[in-house]
């Protein structure tokens, strides 16, 4: 049997679903980028039917990646598939990714369906998107909780239709390694027709095995795993990219199989996908955490020094960690900046490199150091193609014990200055009332969190900011020594992230009716 394993990753869809996971358009296609440069085989970026910004980022993504894969998720129903179809076409390579649920359960209290009625379903639905796409990937949905005979006689009939990827989820994550490896080894026995399709494992981590399930499901003939950066999805999650990549890796003596992952792409996709989202991942998660390759007790560092084979198992350089801490200093020049970035794996243009260098300047002169994560963050919080409709001019904020805490904002607007004032609950509430006063947009804040990204008492805190505006969800991110002034313009860089995505909205409208 063939020993590649195909990656589809999903963080763009069962991944951004996910609470707290949510990502603009902007965000989505920077992450497809860097999942492309990952060399995942397919990329799921989203669910086009589900709202109009999901079909909006799955047409771009379709029309901009072109080396990978690019799947759209729909039910099995004629609308769907339609809709899912009407994003994927611009793809090199499109893949219709058409869903049912099979198992009693759903069938009875979700679908209100016979099994009869969901084989029909699932013919007719895989029927459709073969009219459209050679590549069809059918899914059923709670298949680990289904009679394995229906679940047989339901994969024949989509391999028969022209399916080429059956999916088997564990959508519950209620599956445990042994159990689930012999769904698929059933299947790859009892199936006739199974020869002409691929196997693919969908497993989510309520009981923490999605990957140890995932790798079962392999190691009984499935050869494409749905996986996600950080293991981000639905509750627990998804099964996680890098644990699959490395383990893959690893232990290709054990589990016979590889990937096309160049897994040194992994530490820097599960950082940029951290401040995308905000959603931060603890300490010592595997592949990623920061005490993923940090060795503390004394007979493991005396091991180490001795010879790394005893306690290291992979190198952090095989993930993308590069050891080099302190990187540039003061007197550092545009040049040795560049190359550290290339370092990094970051290629700026010119114009790019000089706001960059302009910013680094200005943070070499507050910080004693400057470290990789601080470069990281400047590029991500300041040049992004972002149209900034308002820029911080002056920020004065007054606060301590006994006071109203009260701040007074300036914003430029084109060739406006714009000032006003407000007191709060905090000096960071009273400026984002200020901000409201001055730009009249209204908004609930969602989410917001502060944390270090580097090292020492000047270290750069990251902060994220999550806002609703009329129902619709933003985020704003900023990076800055000082944690009030790194919370204002991460404020105003979800306001400027929501009026953008209005003007889009209006282009697009504008484009539909021919104007
Ligand atoms: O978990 C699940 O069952 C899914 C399917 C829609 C593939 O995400
Ligand atoms: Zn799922």
């Amino acid at each position: 049997m063939n020993d590649r394993v195909y990656i589809f990753d999903t963080t763009l869809r069962d991944g951004e679903q996910s609470p707290g996971a949510s990502m603009n358009f902007v965000e989505k296609i920077r992450m497809a980028r860097q999942l492309e440069r990952l060399q995942v085989d397919v990329i799921e970026a989203g669910f086009p039917i589900a709202s109009e910004g999901d079909f909006e980022s799955v047409k771009e993504i379709a029309k901009q990646i072109r080396t990978v894969s690019i799947a759209g998720l729909c039910r099995a129903n004629d609308n769907d598939i339609d809709k899912a179809w009407e994003a994927l076409k611009y793809a090199e390579k499109p893949r219709i990714h058409t869903f049912i649920a099979t198992s009693d359960i759903h069938l009875k209290y979700k679908l209100k369906k016979t099994r009869d009625e969901v084989l029909e379903n699932a013919v007719k639905a895989v029927r459709r998107a073969k009219s459209y796409c050679n590549d069809v990937e059918f899914s059923c949905e709670d298949a680990s909780r289904s009679d394995i005979g229906f679940l047989c006689q339901i994969v024949e009939a989509a391999i028969a239709e022209g399916a080429t990827v059956i999916n088997i989820p564990d959508t519950v994550g209620y599956a445990v390694p042994h159990e689930y490896g012999a769904i698929i080894r059933l299947l790859m026995e009892r199936v006739p027709n199974i020869g002409k399709a691929i196997l693919s494992v969908h497993c989510h981590d309520d009981l923490g095995l999605a990957v140890a399930n995932s790798l079962s499901g392999v190691i009984n003939g499935a050869r494409q795993i749905e996986c996600t950066i950080n293991g981000i999805g639905e509750r627990a999650g998804n099964a996680s990219l890098e644990e699959i990549a490395m383990a893959i890796r690893t232990r290709a003596e054990a589990l016979k199989v590889s990937t096309n992952i160049n897994t040194e792409e992994i530490y820097k996709s599960s950082k940029m996908l951290v401040s995308l989202t905000g959603m931060h991942i603890q300490r010592n998660k595997a592949i990623v955490g920061e005490n993923a390759f940090a060795h503390e007790a004394g007979i493991h560092q005396d091991g180490m020094l001795k010879n790394p084979l005893t306690y290291e198992i992979m190198t952090p350089a095989s993930v993308g960690i590069k050891h080099s801490t302190l990187v540039l200093g003061k007197h550092s020049g545009r040049h040795a900046l560049k190359q550290r970035y290339e370092e990094l794996g970051y290629k700026l243009t010119t114009e790019e490199l000089e706001k960059a260098y302009v910013l680094f300047s200005k943070l070499a002169d507050e910080k004693k150091q400057v470290f990789d994560d601080d470069l990281v963050a400047i590029l991500q919080d300041e040049i992004s193609s972002l149209e900034e409709t308002y820029k911080i001019e002056t920020l004065q904020v007054t606060s301590g014990i006994n006071i109203v805490p009260t701040a007074t904002v300036g914003l430029k607007k084109g060739d406006q200055f714009l000032q006003d004032s407000s007191t709060g609950d905090g000096p960071v509430d009273a400026a984002y009332r200020a901000i409201g006063r001055i730009t009249n947009i209204k908004t609930d804040l969602l989410d917001y969190s502060i944390k270090s990204v580097s090292w020492g008492q000047d270290a750069i805190g990251e902060v994220f900011v999550k806002i609703a505006i009329d129902g619709y969800v933003f985020n704003g991110r900023s990076a800055s020594t000082d944690v009030i002034t790194g919370s204002v313009k991460a404020y105003v860089n979800a306001i400027n992230h929501a009026i953008s995505a209005r003007f889009r909205k209006e282009q697009s409208t504008n484009e539909n009716v021919g104007v």
